[in-house]
């Protein structure tokens, strides 16, 4: 029985879901720690496909418990459409679901702020976020005057934390967007729904979840986004608002980090990106064009065409680094069947100097060009193929030199969406 932290190595969109739905099916529990509705997860369970934003990708299975963590920024309109949508598909989620009652509320002015302000920043700047309120809610959060599910709960307190927000939300965003003032009565309204609805998921999940742990039970910590698009450790200001890397899991559960048996990294065997920001192997020739089509690279969430690269083992290292990763989950690795030849990056020509390191500064990222070695590509369908050693030599040989040049072992091999097409090794 063990704790495993689930986490992306790149910039999201890795295929957590898919793992962590495959992993989660003989776990206790499974648990977000942070992100919001941003967060995309597909699942693909004998050919049906499930995407989730905001609950854990645990719920497929049947005897698994699910948590959101204090961590999480909770939209509750988006949370009650994914509620539909498992009862829609006979999922029954009763006694299964656990929302903490320390977790922050999204509310509308969040997502109104959140759009009000890329539309304000030019083509540069723009930072391409999801529009799901992220950043004002954490914003909020860090701020303290956040609202929290035991806000919610407490119609008086509510009722004064949201006259207070809305009072300054409604000068801001007058002032700064010209956008139309928001009507507290109608926020008030909606959200008392909120409160009927939400209620019977509230738990103390701090305690619920170290007692799990101290139990010696099966647990599985499901990280949204990327390390990539970690607030303290990504491409800033280009990242997300929260800490999807492995730190994250420890506060955004209130779970101590010496508890924490395993770090999964989930890597896609090229890379993708969605919004803005540097990204030093993107391919904008028709190579890019060919690994985004063949990969159906279209955003979960947003619907977004991702940005497309070669595997950029510079920035994978960096991410090993910072999170911890014991082992790698490899996915997509069918969508390179194409290629005749296959890149890596292996460092960055920054000027006349050779670098080895993912640089902070987002201006020296920009001018870095990939050092790129060449492989051999397969050209086969990887189909049905249940082992590694079945796998073509070629692709057999791509694995073993990012577990090389990683020096962390791939225990995971994804060859499809669906949940049973993953090799153990
Ligand atoms: P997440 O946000 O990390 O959970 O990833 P997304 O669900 O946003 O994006 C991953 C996409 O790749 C989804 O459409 C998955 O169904 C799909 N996917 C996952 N693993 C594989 C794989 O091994 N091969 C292929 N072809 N698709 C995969
Ligand atoms: P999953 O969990 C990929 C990106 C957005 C934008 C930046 C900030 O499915 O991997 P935000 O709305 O968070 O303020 O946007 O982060 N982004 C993601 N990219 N996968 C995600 O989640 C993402 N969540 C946010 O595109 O660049
Ligand atoms: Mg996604």
């Amino acid at each position: 029985m063990s704790v495993t932290v689930i986490v992306g190595s790149q910039w999201g969109d890795e295929g957590k879901g898919k793992i962590v739905d495959l992993l989660g099916k003989d776990a206790h529990y499974v648990a977000r720690y942070q992100g919001g509705a941003n967060a995309g997860h597909t699942i693909v369970i004998e050919g049906v496909q499930y995407i989730l934003h905001l609950i854990p990708s645990g719920i497929l299975s049947p005897n698994t418990k699910c948590i959101i963590g204090n961590g999480v920024v909770i939209d509750p309109i988006a949370l009650m459409e994914e509620i539909k949508m498992l009862k829609q598909n006979n999922i029954d989620i009763t006694g299964r679901l656990f929302i903490s009652e320390k977790a922050h509320l999204i509310m509308p002015y969040h997502k109104l702020i959140d759009s009000a302000s890329e539309k304000q920043k030019s083509d540069k700047t723009a930072i391409g976020t999801t529009g799901r309120g992220i950043g004002p809610a954490y914003n909020d959060k860090i701020n303290r005057c956040g609202i929290r599910i035991l806000d919610l709960m407490d119609k008086a307190i509510f009722e004064e934390k949201l006259k207070q927000n809305v009072k300054e939300k409604n000068s801001i965003l007058g002032s700064l967007f010209n956008s139309p003032q928001l009507d507290i009565n109608h926020i008030l309204e909606e959200y008392s729904k909120f409160d009927d609805l939400i209620r019977p998921f509230v738990a103390n999940t701090t305690l619920m979840i170290n007692e799990a742990i101290n139990n010696n039970e099966n647990i599985i910590i499901e990280g949204a986004q990327g390390a990539l698009l970690d607030v303290d450790h990504g491409t800033y200001p280009f990242v997300t608002s929260s800490n999807p890397t492995t730190g994250g899991a420890c506060t955004g559960l209130g779970i101590p980090p010496t508890k924490i048996n395993k770090v999964i990294g989930i890597t896609k065997a090229y890379t993708t990106r969605v919004g803005n920001g540097p990204f030093p192997t993107e391919l904008l020739d028709e190579t890019g064009t060919n690994l985004q089509q063949f990969g159906h690279e279209f955003g979960a969430t947003t619907g977004r065409a991702r940005r497309c690269g070669w595997l950029d083992l510079n920035a994978l290292k960096y991410s090993i680094m910072i999170n911890g990763i014991t082992d790698i989950a490899l996915t997509k690795l069918d969508v390179l069947n194409h290629f005749d030849e296959i890149k890596v990056c292996v460092s960055y020509k920054l000027g006349e100097e050779e670098i080895n390191y993912f640089p902070s500064d987002i201006k020296r990222l920009e001018k870095v060009t990939p050092i790129l070695k060449s492989l051999k590509g397969w050209k086969k369908d990887l189909s049905g193929i249940n082992s590694f050693e079945k796998l073509p030599i070629e692709a057999q040989d791509y694995i073993s030199f990012i577990e090389n040049f990683t020096g962390v072992k791939i225990t995971y091999i994804s060859i499809s969406p669906d949940r049973k097409d993953t090799i153990i090794k």
